[in-house]
């Protein structure tokens, strides 16, 4: 069976004191057993720190963007080489409040999946609907249209890529999908990934929206759920490790 994915999204929090508290806590608690996949997507200026704090340990490194170019002229950008410098093995792309706040279309989000491809970094691509998309009944056609950008460019490596739908309505809002809702919507995305690849099958499917200690095991247990994309609980150890503990 495929191994399960808890990434932390540390969103812009963090300092150096509290980043090197947070992964300390985490390693010592994780001890030996670790029975899913672990990553932790940190704000770029901490991927120094983070990366030796991680070395040798079971936990990789994300980055929270990627630049849709490869180098050059583009102040304040970071580039997929740059992020392979640092050990970043996943990069989040497509991020709803990088949708909202940075005005990334589906297309430049598909674009950043093929950069992180490019240089061998696993994107986590983010679809999602916003409420008044699911409250219009267009939550499927959304998460579809978000999707369908992503394997119109990366051909047949779409099946390296792992896939977090957070429906925006939930992040930060303690407003948590029921599983039987979460577990809809990637029934429709795992049929329109098997559409694409004949290796959908292997093609992880995280969910992210208020994901935390006491809802996760509900959510991890639907069957095309690998994982989950985890923000607020993700900053403190205890709740995280709960979390990864729910995937055993
Ligand atoms: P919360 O877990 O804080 O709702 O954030 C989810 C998220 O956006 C992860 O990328």
């Amino acid at each position: 069976m495929m191994k399960k994915l808890i990434a932390g999204n540390w969103k812009m929090n963090g300092s150096l004191a509290a980043n090197d508290k947070l992964l300390k806590d985490i390693l010592a608690g994780l001890g030996q057993q670790a029975s899913c996949q672990i990553a932790v997507g940190v704000p770029a200026v901490y991927l120094a720190q983070c990366q030796a704090l991680l070395a040798g340990t079971k936990i990789d490194l994300a980055s929270q963007d990627i630049s849709t170019h490869e180098v050059g002229a583009y102040t304040g950008e970071i580039s997929g080489a740059m992020l392979m410098d640092f050990g970043v093995r996943y990069a989040i792309v497509g991020h709803s409040e990088r949708r909202q706040y940075h005005g990334e279309t589906d297309e430049v989000v598909a674009l950043k999946a093929q950069r992180a491809l490019g240089c061998g970094i696993t994107p986590i691509v983010c679809v999602g609907e916003t409420l008044a998309e699911r409250e219009a009944g267009q939550t499927d056609e959304v998460v579809k249209r978000q999707l369908a950008a992503v394997i119109h460019a990366n051909g047949h490596c779409i099946s390296e890529v792992v896939v977090a739908y957070e429906p925006v309505w939930a992040i930060g809002t303690g407003k948590t999908a029921t599983p039987e809702m979460a577990q809809q919507v990637h029934a429709v995305l795992r049929a329109q990934l098997k559409a694409a690849s004949e290796h959908a099958d292997r093609i992880k499917l995280l969910y992210g929206g208020s994901m935390n200690a006491a809802n996760a095991a509900s959510l991890l247990a639907q069957p095309d759920i690998d994982g989950g994309l985890i923000g607020g609980a993700a900053l403190k150890a205890q709740d995280f490790l709960t979390i990864i503990a729910a995937t055993a």
